[in-house]
């Protein structure tokens, strides 16, 4: 088979590498792709965004399935214009993929499927939303509904901290038109865990359980990020609460956008709190989790392209996933002022090992300096993931790769894998 990765980041990184061990595959290939990726996979210099090339390209090179990694391009409709060519496409269409893109069309389907989730109203005028904020002491969380590259979310201790993210995005216009409606919800409490399915529209088959480190320095202090390490398994998403994650939030998400005749295929990823009442659905994303997806590929112990590839085609039928016991952890290292503004240009040292085996360090934010030496692009530079017996012994072995890459500035948590 020929295959296009679509994408750039860690997660696309670690989806090539799983791909490119698959004796299905003939060509790979990603776009626009990284360094890192330029190892399992040829990269095409294509933006993900405009649908129309990205199609173009399928079709000239006889592609014959794409696998699309951020939800941009989803949002954009970059699978529905594959579809039209009669290309399998791995990742949902954009009206689907609106459960990711509007945070309000998301709670809709939620309350009309009966998922569990925290209670809340949409809204687009600031008096009404103060009101609803004041009403619960300002312990709300305040969302921009519309794509805001994971800064769109104010979790809120009292009413003023509401009333001031509520009038940054309604009348301040903070994140633009993604901002101009908003969901107010009930702040809830406990641990976070990522829960994700492949699904064809109609069957799901879960994914190991993942857990991610959204703030930026060690016992989760400071601001979120787009994730700074993640390790699978979770001691907090047994065997039973992943059963119950995919029978009472995934198969009713997935029939309910098919009922409104939006069938989901690609990667489902439910964002869950542990509360004390039982797991409530934070968040619904179109695609795979950036980092989890690197941990969680690392221990799929199947070929994932027959995985991919039936549920582009609208058939999980035959497909079981099954995971290696042992655990995984992956350790962002990130450029220097990240969540801010980051520098960049920075050459990147000892990423390319040689590592012992069952380590993989995944390229993110790199890119080919001017003598052809990868150097930082990006806020998460790599992810660097290993295996282990458990996961004290796969975040030690993560740890000692840590020690071997170098980049000026470079910043990581010592702590992942810690919270289990
Ligand atoms: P989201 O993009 O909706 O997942 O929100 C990003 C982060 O904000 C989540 O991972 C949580 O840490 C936090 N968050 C979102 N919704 C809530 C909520 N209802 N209660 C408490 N924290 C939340
Ligand atoms: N790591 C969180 C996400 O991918 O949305």
């Amino acid at each position: 088979m020929r295959i296009l990765v679509v994408g750039s980041g860690g997660r696309e990184h670690a989806l090539a590498w799983k791909i490119s061990r698959s004796p299905l595959v003939r060509a790979l290939f990603a776009a626009p792709g990284n360094p890192g990726i330029s190892r399992v996979a040829t990269l095409v210099a294509l933006d993900p965004r405009d649908v129309d090339a990205v199609a173009r390209w399928c079709v000239e090179n006889r592609i014959d399935l794409v696998v699309v990694g951020p939800e941009a391009p989803l949002v954009a409709g970059l699978a529905d214009r594959v579809a039209r060519e009669g290309i399998p496409v791995f990742g949902p269409s954009a009206a689907a993929a609106e459960i990711e893109g509007s945070k309000a069309f998301a709670k809709d389907v939620m309350r009309a499927a009966g998922i569990p989730t925290a209670e809340y109203e949409a809204f687009t005028e600031v008096g009404p939303a103060v009101a609803w904020a004041r009403a619960r002491a300002g312990r709300v969380v305040v969302k921009a509904d519309g794509l805001a590259a994971g800064k769109g979310v104010v979790v809120c201790g009292d009413a003023a901290e509401a009333e001031e993210a509520l009038r940054a995005m309604l009348v301040g216009g903070a994140h633009g038109a993604a901002g101009r409606k908003v969901v107010v919800e009930e702040r809830l409490e406990g641990p976070e865990a990522s829960c994700i399915a492949f699904t064809d529209g109609e069957r799901v088959r879960m994914l190991a359980a993942a857990q991610d480190h959204k703030r930026i320095f060690d016992g989760d202090r400071g601001p979120n990020t787009g994730g700074m390490g993640a390790f699978s398994p979770t001691p907090n998403v047994g065997a039973d609460l992943l059963a119950d994650v995919e029978r009472t939030v995934i198969v009713p998400a997935v029939r309910e956008l098919a009922w409104r005749g939006r069938p989901f295929r690609g990667a489902l990823y439910a964002g869950i709190m542990l509360t004390p009442k039982g797991a409530r659905v934070l968040e619904f994303n179109a695609r795979l989790g950036d980092p989890e997806t690197q941990p969680i590929l690392m221990r799929l112990a199947n070929d994932i392209v027959p995985a991919l590839l039936a549920a582009a085609k609208g058939d999980l039928s035959g497909v079981t996933l099954e995971f290696d016991p042992r655990a995984a952890v992956g350790v962002v290292l990130a450029a220097e002022g990240y969540p801010g503004t980051v520098a960049s240009g920075d050459v990147v040292e000892g990423a390319d090992g040689p590592f012992p085996e069952d380590v993989q360090v995944f390229h993110a934010g790199t890119t080919r300096g001017p003598d052809g030496r990868a150097v930082t692009s990006g806020g998460r530079v790599l992810t660097v993931c290993a295996l282990g017996t458990g996961l004290p012994d796969a975040a030690r072995r993560a740890y000692e790769a840590v020690g071997r890459v170098r980049f000026r500035g470079m910043q990581f948590r010592k702590d992942i894998g810690g919270k289990a």
